[in-house]
């Protein structure tokens, strides 16, 4: 019983390894023979504008000798061909070529070409025919001299705000301020030149802000906006800080002056109102009556009666 029934067994295990082995051998057939497979040495290239840049796809297995290649870039409308039919078309026409495998190539790159390209390879002789690869392209973008303000004169104690403003670079520009050719840094505190300053700068929006201006917060102010691309500054401005003890005093003339005219214009209000002209009429009653002297006065001079009113006099 014992000797029949021992080689059916080992029959039965050795079908199974023989299955095993044959599905081990098919399924390795299928991934390394007859399948496309693709792959990239760079899913997120960047480049500067103007610079070349090589979006990778390479094929990994193949069978099929004579593969289709297709890329296409997909942005915000939705997909476009870039190389179909063995021709680079649209937009990159004349600034991009295939490299080795089915690479992009784009030798002159712009702003623009940031987006999303997919890379389609279709290979009719393989088992699994298909594979596609997506590159996300960054072009950076220097920027350009920025925008700055700076408030020309601030009274001491006062608030005061410095901008500066770049929208071409990308990334995003970060922004630097410089006080006489020196960096303000970031957080006052962290400095003993500029320790004793109340202000806030903003490195994504700026903006420079200080809460109450001193005496040495005065001088020649510039900004720089950078990013991976490269940097651009404005040109230096002066800001001055001017005491206001000075306001104080010009403000105080001003009263004073204020005042004085209106002492001067009560006093001829009174003349007007004959409060002084009713003592006049008293000593002078045989003279041209209901007339102020001083307001008199004045007014044949302004209409050039001046004889007139000498004679009158004499
Ligand atoms: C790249 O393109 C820009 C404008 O699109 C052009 O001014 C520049 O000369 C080009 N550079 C090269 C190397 O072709
Ligand atoms: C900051 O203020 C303190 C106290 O008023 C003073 O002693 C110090 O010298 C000031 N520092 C600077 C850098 O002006």
């Amino acid at each position: 019983m014992f000797g029949r029934s021992r080689p059916t067994f080992d029959t039965k295990m050795a079908r199974t390894r023989l299955a095993c082995l044959l599905t081990l051998l098919s399924t390795h057939c299928y991934l390394g023979v007859l399948a496309v497979v693709l792959k990239t040495n760079n899913e997120s290239p960047w480049t500067n504008e103007f610079d070349k840049v090589e979006l990778s796809c390479l094929i990994e297995s193949i069978t099929t000798s004579n593969p289709r290649i297709e890329w296409k870039k997909i942005t915000r409308d939705g997909p476009s061909y870039v190389y179909f039919d063995k021709r680079i078309s649209g937009d990159l026409e004349d600034r991009a070529m295939i490299r080795e495998h089915a690479s992009l190539l784009i030798t002159n790159a712009t702003r623009s070409d940031t987006a999303k390209y997919r890379c389609e390879v279709t290979a009719a002789n393989d088992q699994k025919s298909f594979d596609e690869i997506v590159i996300n392209l960054v072009v950076r973008v220097k920027p350009v001299v920025p925008k700055c303000h700076v408030p020309k004169s601030v009274p001491f104690g006062k608030s005061a705000e410095l901008s500066c403003v770049e929208e071409e670079g990308f990334p995003k520009s970060q922004y630097q301020w410089f006080k006489d050719n020196e960096e303000i840094p970031d957080d006052p505190k962290t400095s003993l030149k500029f320790s004793n300053s109340s202000y806030t700068l903003n490195a994504d929006t700026g903006t420079l802000k200080f809460i109450t201006v001193r005496k040495e917060d005065a001088g020649d102010y510039f900004c720089r906006a950078k990013n991976d691309a490269g940097s651009a500054e404005c040109s230096a401005q002066q800001l001055e800080v001017y005491d206001i003890n000075i306001v104080g005093i010009i403000l105080g003339v001003l009263v004073v002056v204020i005042v004085l005219l209106c002492i001067t214009a009560g006093i001829c209000c009174a003349y007007k109102q004959g409060y002084f002209s009713s003592r006049k009429q008293a000593g002078n009653n045989y003279k041209v009556p209901a007339k102020g002297d001083g307001v008199d006065y004045v007014r044949t001079e302004d209409e050039g009666d001046f004889r007139h009113k000498s004679s009158f006099v004499i």
